[in-house]
């Protein structure tokens, strides 16, 4: 496993490119065993989780072959299997080949998907709502089967706003028989990515975006090309990167548009942010780097402290840059409150912050109370999930001297190149 060796308390400088998004590419790529017909995905992110798919939709009979920055995919031939190994145990998003597998073939069977570990994360709704399509689901020796003579379209009410059931019933229902209603959709722009693709496909959807979408189920799908947006949550993390450890960047590339809620926060904590098009930017920013497309970011001083930051479902605050915020107040002028709303354990990162001298204290299970401590020290940590692995990366590039971050192939799992990245920025980290 990839150990990183940081020598941190460098202010930032520099431009960097967003990588395509993970949890965007992830569910199109699925979607793509739909059409039966030949896709082009272009910007797919080369990390580990995007590997993991590429080699479940061969595993079922598809053809992949890398072209250019993306996955060429033809799942004309593609036949219902056993899916079971690291590739669906490994990553949650191996759970939207459920919707997908019974919206192609009426059957699936595989092991439960695992994930990172940061909370329950049960799959309820996604087995309720396909139930309400006519799904029987069994479990046998650990795995989930699921079989459905004809999909038919529902009236479905989701309870809690989850990305994976939304994307599951779409999946699932352009290609029932009749029309679905999801109420209560999630709203991320993951969601937003998956179904514009399906439309690109041929199916119709209403309402993208917005928490009702009304499926018509049935019609028939093509492949398409399609481009993955930029990575919210990659931007967001070099953006806390600056904000932690002074300095300026451009993020070339980043969808401002998606980042409102971060933005603010980031502004709240001191920083000065320009988007590009942007009215009221003084061009500071736009002299050191010709104005060219992105999110400019200039760090305070030192960030000042949030009365309350708490995460919510889009387009509120996400909880995937919960610790990245986290670890930026650890140095913020006074004290702040951080609140976590989706994931029951997204603290996990507090000891190993704790160890590099940040003062957090637990004020509830899911709320938490940090008084700004003037700097970390450089301290040897191990990554255990993905986001909070890359937090420790933010906490070993604020600190004052070296610090030994383990278990990096957590993180290698979402960040295509976060050292070589970072490293264009100025940082001093090397991985071995
Ligand atoms: C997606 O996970 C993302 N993963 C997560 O990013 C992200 O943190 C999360 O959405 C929230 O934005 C992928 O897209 C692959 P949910 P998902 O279903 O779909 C509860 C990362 O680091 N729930 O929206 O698994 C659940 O417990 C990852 O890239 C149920 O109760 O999340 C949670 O409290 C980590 N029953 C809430 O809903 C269910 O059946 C939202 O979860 C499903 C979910």
């Amino acid at each position: 496993m990839t150990t990183f060796h940081i020598h941190g308390g460098i202010p930032l400088q520099g431009k960097v490119r967003i990588q395509g998004s993970k949890n965007a590419a992830l569910p199109i790529l699925a979607a793509t065993l739909l059409t039966g017909d030949a896709s082009d995905i272009r910007n797919c992110p080369q990390i580990a989780d995007v590997q993991h798919m590429v080699s479940l939709l061969q595993s079922l009979g598809c053809r992949v072959r890398r072209s250019g920055d993306g996955y060429l995919v033809d799942s004309a031939r593609a036949g219902a299997c056993n899916m079971s190994g690291d590739a669906i145990t490994g990553m949650r998003s191996s759970l939207c080949l459920l919707g997908a597998m019974l919206g192609r073939f009426g059957e699936v069977t595989m092991e439960h998907p695992g994930g990172c570990v940061i909370g329950k994360r049960p799959i309820d709704l996604h087995l309720k709502a396909l139930g309400k399509m006519g799904v029987s689901f069994t479990e046998e020796d650990g795995r989930l089967i699921g079989r459905v003579n004809r999909l038919r379209g529902a009236d479905i009410r989701l309870s809690i706003s989850s990305v994976g059931a939304t994307e599951n019933i779409l999946l699932a229902a352009v290609q029932a028989e009749g029309d679905t209603t999801i109420t209560g959709a999630a709203r991320e722009p993951e969601v937003e990515a998956l179904c514009r693709y399906l439309t690109a496909c041929g199916a119709h959807i209403e309402g993208i975006g917005s928490s009702i979408l009304g499926i018509k189920g049935g019609t028939p799908l093509h492949g398409a090309e399609f481009t993955v947006p930029a990575d919210r949550i990659v931007a967001g993390t070099y953006l806390f990167a600056c904000v932690g450890c002074g300095g300026s960047v451009l993020l070339e590339n980043a969808p401002c548009g998606q980042l409102e809620a971060v933005i603010q926060t980031a502004e709240r904590m001191g920083a000065r942010c320009q988007m590009d098009g942007r009215e009221g930017g003084d061009g500071i920013y736009g002299a050191d780097y010709g104005y060219e497309s992105g999110l400019y970011v200039q760090a305070p001083e030192r960030p000042h402290a949030l009365a309350r930051l708490r995460t919510a479902v889009y387009p509120g605050f996400p909880t995937d840059l919960q610790s990245m915020a986290l670890t930026v107040l650890t140095r913020a002028d006074g004290k702040s409150c951080v609140e976590e709303t989706i994931f029951e354990d997204r603290f996990r990162v507090v000891d190993s912050l704790r160890s590099m001298g940040a003062d957090i204290e637990h004020y509830t299970q899911n709320i938490v109370l940090v008084r700004g401590v003037s700097s970390l020290r450089g301290a040897k940590v191990e990554a255990r999930e993905l986001r909070g692995g890359a937090a420790l990366v933010l906490a070993g590039l604020m600190a004052e001297g070296e610090s030994e971050i383990t278990g990096c192939a957590y993180i290698e799992r979402g960040y295509e190149n976060i050292g070589k990245d970072l490293r264009d920025l100025g940082a001093r980290i090397v991985s071995v």
